[in-house]
């Protein structure tokens, strides 16, 4: 589905799936070729929280218990830790002197450090947390041996957490979910370790990679981006821009089925036929956006489906708005001449992954 109106009527209509076991679904539930033993028992032990996969009711249940910890009051308040990570990476980065690859430096390290903080994960462990992160990020978390292996650190990591948690549960994400847990008696141990991977892969590589592909845009656009340091109440409307221009959640994020027969902008489409919603086609849809493919900070472009849209719709987009401004914000400040190095012909842009960006970015300042 290309245009703006139809993406929104298949993500929203409660008849069309999006779990990879109904018939006929795009995406069946990946299975690699040959997986361990150890694999497949992680997966059977933490499938139940993967509420990205399920339709409702089961997925409001999941969903509903992490809602508080993505409003934008409790956003506001981790904005300070947002702030804290976005310094000391940018102090290290001057530390280290231009160039450097943004996508190393920053883009990956940002997310992971923020994820540490909403999570409660110790001081102590969030080096080995961002390295085992960026290695299952860089090489495909379900594609490759390298991948998968560090996946499985980081599952075995995530329950170890939160057995800790079950027996002291902090002031955080993971010691609210065991408080509630132990409340209701609604989630399992491996139901919620499997809810805190999800957000794990859903926060990162989305944030991650929309961090450098902004600042390639803006540094593109200096008209622009003197318009933001000259007024910076600007910045919110810009990152909305920013997330339409990019849509880096396309097709593979918007797998669906339909449940039953029905039509969709003049198509037959029936039960059991798989769909795609092309997303960054809908974000440029001419109907809705005048001049779709300019890149204009002045549009004010709310309306946009780079979170989706539905009741899949990001969860987390008030986290990921408020790591993009203060991360672009705090760049362009005190790297008042930061610059491209090389040609843009030149950069890796990852065209075949699940999310849209580029695996390095050189820049100077
Ligand atoms: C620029 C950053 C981000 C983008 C572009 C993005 C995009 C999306 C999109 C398009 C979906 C809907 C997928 C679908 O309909 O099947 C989604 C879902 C989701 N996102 Fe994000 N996301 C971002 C950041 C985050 C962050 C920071 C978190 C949390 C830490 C997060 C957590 C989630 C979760 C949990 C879901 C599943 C929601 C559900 O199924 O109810 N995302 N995201």
């Amino acid at each position: 589905m290309t245009r703006h109106a139809e993406a929104q009527q298949v993500l929203s209509d409660p008849t069309v799936s999006t779990d990879p076991a109904s018939p006929g679904h795009p995406m069946p539930a990946m299975r690699p070729d040959d997986p361990s033993e150890e694999e497949l028992e992680i997966r059977r032990r933490f499938q139940a929280g993967q509420f990205i996969d399920m339709d409702p009711p089961e997925h409001s249940l999941y969903r509903r218990m992490l809602i508080p910890e993505f409003t934008v009051r409790r956003v506001k308040e981790m904005r300070p830790a947002i702030q804290e990570a976005t310094d000391l990476l940018i102090d290290d980065m001057l530390k280290a002197g231009s160039p450097a690859d943004l996508v190393d430096a920053f883009g990956f390290a940002l997310p992971s450090m923020v994820t540490c903080a909403l999570l409660g994960v110790p001081y102590a462990d969030r080096d080995f947390f961002r390295a085992r992160t960026r290695k299952m990020m860089d090489t495909g978390v379900g594609s490759s041996a390298d991948g998968i292996a560090a996946a499985i650190e980081v599952w075995h990591y995530l329950d170890k957490l939160i057995t800790e948690a079950e027996s002291e549960p902090g002031d955080d994400l993971i010691g609210r979910l065991v408080t509630a847990r132990r409340e209701t008696g609604e989630l399992t141990h491996d139901a919620m370790v499997g809810m805190v991977f999800l957000l794990l892969i859903a926060g990162h590589e989305t944030t991650a990679n929309m961090i450098p592909l902004g600042v390639h845009t803006l540094l593109r656009h200096p008209d622009q981006l003197a318009a933001l340091r000259a007024d910076p109440t600007g910045w919110p409307l810009a990152v909305e821009e920013l997330l339409r221009y990019h849509s880096i959640v396309d097709w593979v994020g918007f797998d669906r089925v339909a449940t039953r027969d029905m039509e969709i902008g003049g198509q037959a489409v029936r039960a059991g036929e798989g769909m795609f919603v092309l997303g960054a086609s809908a974000n440029r849809d001419p109907r809705v956006f005048d001049r779709p493919d300019d890149f204009d900070i002045r549009r004010g472009a709310r309306n946009h489906l780079a979170f989706g849209y539905g009741v899949h719709q990001c969860l987390g987009q008030n986290l990921a708005r408020a790591e993009l401004e203060i991360a672009y914000r705090a760049l362009f400040d005190r790297l008042p001449a930061l610059h491209v190095i090389g040609d843009d012909d030149d950069l890796p842009f990852d065209y075949d992954g699940v999310v849209f960006g580029t695996r390095a970015f050189p820049v100077g300042w």
